[in-house]
Order: C-alpha cells, then sequence, then structure tokens
C-alpha cells in the first residue's frame, strides 16, 4: 500500500483556516438579536402608545376625581384649587397640578370653573371684592357664575362636571374642558348672568 501523495495544487497545500468555535458564532448572533430586541422595544413602545391614543375615546381621559370636603367650601365663595392629573406621568412634575376654580353656590350646588380664559387660554383671576373673574391678557371679564361679562371671550368660563359623594365634592376631569371636547357651556347650568346674572351677597 503506498502512503497518501500530497496535494498537487498548491492552495489545497496550505493548511486550513482554525474554525471559528460554533458555540462562540451563536453566543455573537444571539446577542445581536437581543440587542436589536432592545432597540426596537424602546423605538416601538412611544409609537405604540401614540397609536392607542389616538384609539382613544375622548371619555377614557376623565375621571372623577376628589377635590376636596364639601365643608372645606363656604356658601357663595369662589376657592381656588388644584388637583392632580390622573393622566399625567411621573416626569411631568408640577405641570401634573392643574388648578380651577370651585363656587358653592348653594348647600349642594356647586360650580367649578376651569381657569383658562375662553378668549386665548390665559389663567384667569379671581377678585372676591369685585365678585368678577378677569382675564389679564386682554381684559376678559366674567360674572361670578362664570359667564361672560365684557371683553373678547366668545362665551363664559369653561366648566367641569361635578357630584358629591360621601360629604366630598368630585370634579370629572383629566382633560381640559375646551370648546374642541364639548365643554359644557356655563348658561346650561346657570342662567346667564348680566342684569339678573348670579351674585351672591
Ligand atoms: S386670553 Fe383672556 S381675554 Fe384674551
Amino acid at each position: 500500500m503506498h502512503d497518501k501523495l500530497p496535494p498537487t495544487n498548491p492552495r489545497q497545500q496550505q493548511s486550513p483556516a482554525p474554525k471559528e468555535p460554533a458555540s462562540r458564532r451563536m453566543f455573537l448572533i444571539k446577542l445581536g438579536v437581543l440587542l436589536n430586541g432592545i432597540v426596537a422595544l424602546i423605538i416601538g413602545i412611544p409609537i405604540v402608545r401614540y397609536l392607542l391614543g389616538a384609539a382613544r375615546s375622548d371619555n377614557d381621559y376623565l375621571k372623577w376625581i376628589d377635590v376636596g370636603n364639601v365643608d372645606d367650601f363656604k356658601d357663595g365663595e369662589t376657592t381656588l384649587i388644584n388637583y392632580v392629573n390622573p393622566f399625567a406621568d411621573p416626569w411631568d412634575g408640577e405641570t401634573r397640578k392643574i388648578p380651577a376654580y370651585v363656587r358653592r353656590v348653594s348647600a349642594t350646588d356647586f360650580a367649578v370653573f376651569a381657569v383658562n380664559c375662553a378668549h386665548l387660554n390665559c389663567p384667569v383671576r379671581w377678585f372676591a371684592e369685585s365678585q368678577l373673574f378677569m382675564c389679564p391678557c386682554h381684559g376678559g371679564i366674567y360674572y361670578a357664575d362664570g359667564s361672560r361679562a365684557s371683553g373678547p371671550p366668545p362665551r363664559g368660563l369653561f366648566t367641569y362636571e361635578t357630584k358629591i359623594e360621601d360629604g366630598k365634592l368630585f370634579i370629572k376631569a383629566g382633560e381640559m374642558p375646551t370648546l374642541s371636547n364639548q365643554a359644557q357651556l356655563i348658561q346650561e347650568i346657570a342662567p346667564c348672568a348680566g342684569t339678573d346674572g348670579f351674585m351672591p351677597g
């Protein structure tokens, strides 16, 4: 028997390149898949949240919020409160707090107004001496019941739905009441002030 002859082709004479261990190659492939998955997740979560957000109805952003004991508000007085937006994120900081004016009309009747002017959204201020809400931006003025008194606002202040349960006042909030989400007109909950408007003594 003859010994095996060396290959005549020089390429065949080269010693074969050392093979990369299969387990190492698999590890790098898995690591690459994992890293790609993490990046896809980081990019995808906000997109999915955005798409799901658009699918929610307006009412999904509304929730009954406890704004204090009924007895904390005095008859005929208007009080500035701050409630925490239930749909805020922890990193929203101080912007989670939303101011509103609570007016106790009678023992069981409350009117709660958004502070935003119905003209261009500047925060209005309540002046107890004159019993008026005044807007510092363009001079819009509202009566104590939130109806428009004068200036550029086309309507009264936006109002929140209210209810009383177990001695506590709740407002339906989470989204600012505006014209775009069918905010209730003040005229629907109280007679429009003017010469015969609500002016508590
Ligand atoms: S924003 Fe209030 S009057 Fe213009």
